[in-house]
């Protein structure tokens, strides 16, 4: 690769002003669960060779954080269940990110809560998309409710930051919306409403199955008096509070796009970094120099689209969710 791109000197800036602070770093592409609007019963997957290792990890990581990089967040597929998920938190952590999160979907917490606690991941994203077995069942494709209930109760007991992450999808559990709100508030967690998003597998569902943030909205208003809640300027999320205290927050990424305030990249399983969910080009960092990496930085600053596209038909697992 001949190396013409300018390196990024200090911060990650690009043209329209976005910083990048956060990273998703996804771990594996593999899951437990096939969640209907996620991946298919025979999803295929990246060959496990293709995987970065926890020293590349590291090293990217570290050289990103140099670069202004103040949160990883470690996702998949499940992050849970790559073989090398201890080795590769060591690693980030020895290297100082400043706050290191994970994306899980529980099934595999308990047993990990000791090991994320030692190396300070301290807030835990949770998909909880119904509480009933069921409905459960029939959009994750496993009969898991009690084990992802046990483990967020677990670790809220435990003092880790919880969040629930609920996909709202019409005539499924859109009837889910109270409940879940009282089940997040009792457990003195945030839950955070999804809107169905047009990616990869996602697509085949019909668009009669999207539930928009202002009707979920108008739902709960029926409930609850919901004062907003101030947020940082690049949050995904906007959020309220209920008057008995319950924290609630809307992820509306296709009725109101956060595209211009966007201080996201993604590195996905196989070394791609990509500077948006929704575009399917990246830069694979392996097997790079140094200074091929610090130009695939330089080139991937400039490739964050300034507007959300319709749809992509790249698989989210894939990307780092
Ligand atoms: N739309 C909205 N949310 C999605 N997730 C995965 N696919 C989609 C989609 N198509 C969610 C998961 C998890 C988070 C990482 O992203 O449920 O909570
Ligand atoms: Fe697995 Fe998350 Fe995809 Fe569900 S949404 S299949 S839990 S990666």
């Amino acid at each position: 690769m001949v190396v013409t791109a300018a390196i990024p000197r200090q911060r990650l800036v690009d043209a329209q002003g976005r910083q990048i602070r956060k990273l998703r770093l996804s771990v594996t592409d593999r899951c437990n669960l096939r969640c209907t609007y996620c991946m298919p019963l025979d999803a295929a997957f990246m060959p496990t060779q293709t995987y970065l290792t926890p020293v590349e990890y590291a090293t990217i990581v570290a050289e990103l954080v140099e670069l202004g990089i103040e949160s990883v967040r470690l996702t998949g597929g499940e992050p849970l269940l790559r073989a090398e998920f201890p080795e590769i938190v060591a690693a980030l952590a020895a290297v100082g990110v400043p706050e290191l999160s994970l994306t899980t979907n529980g099934i595999r917490l308990i047993p990990f809560l000791p090991l994320l606690d030692r190396y300070g991941v301290r807030r835990l994203n949770i998909s909880l998309d119904s509480l009933d077995p069921q409905t459960f069942a029939a959009i994750s494709h496993g009969h898991h409710l009690e084990t992802v209930k046990e483990a967020i109760a677990t670790a809220a007991d435990q003092g880790f930051q919880v969040k629930l992450n609920m996909v709202v999808m019409a005539g499924v559990n859109d009837h889910e919306l109270v409940p879940m709100v009282e089940y997040a508030k009792a457990l003195g967690v945030e839950v955070r409403f999804l809107e169905l998003m047009r990616i990869g597998y996602a697509c085949h569902l019909g668009s009669d199955r999207f539930v928009s943030a202002a009707t979920m909205l108008e739902h709960l208003r029926q409930y609850y008096d919901l004062r907003p809640v101030p947020r940082p300027q690049d949050s995904t999320s906007f959020n309220f509070e209920t008057a008995c205290g319950a924290q609630i927050g809307f992820i509306a990424s296709e009725s109101q796009p956060f595209c211009g305030h966007c201080s996201r990249w993604r590195l996905s399983a196989d070394g791609v970094l990509r500077a948006c969910l929704f575009k399917e080009a990246g830069i694979s960092l392996r097997g790079l120099s140094k200074a091929e990496r610090y130009a695939a930085y330089g080139q991937v600053l400039g490739m964050k689209p300034s507007l959300r596209s319709a749809e992509v038909h790249h698989a989210m697992h894939q990307i780092g969710g």
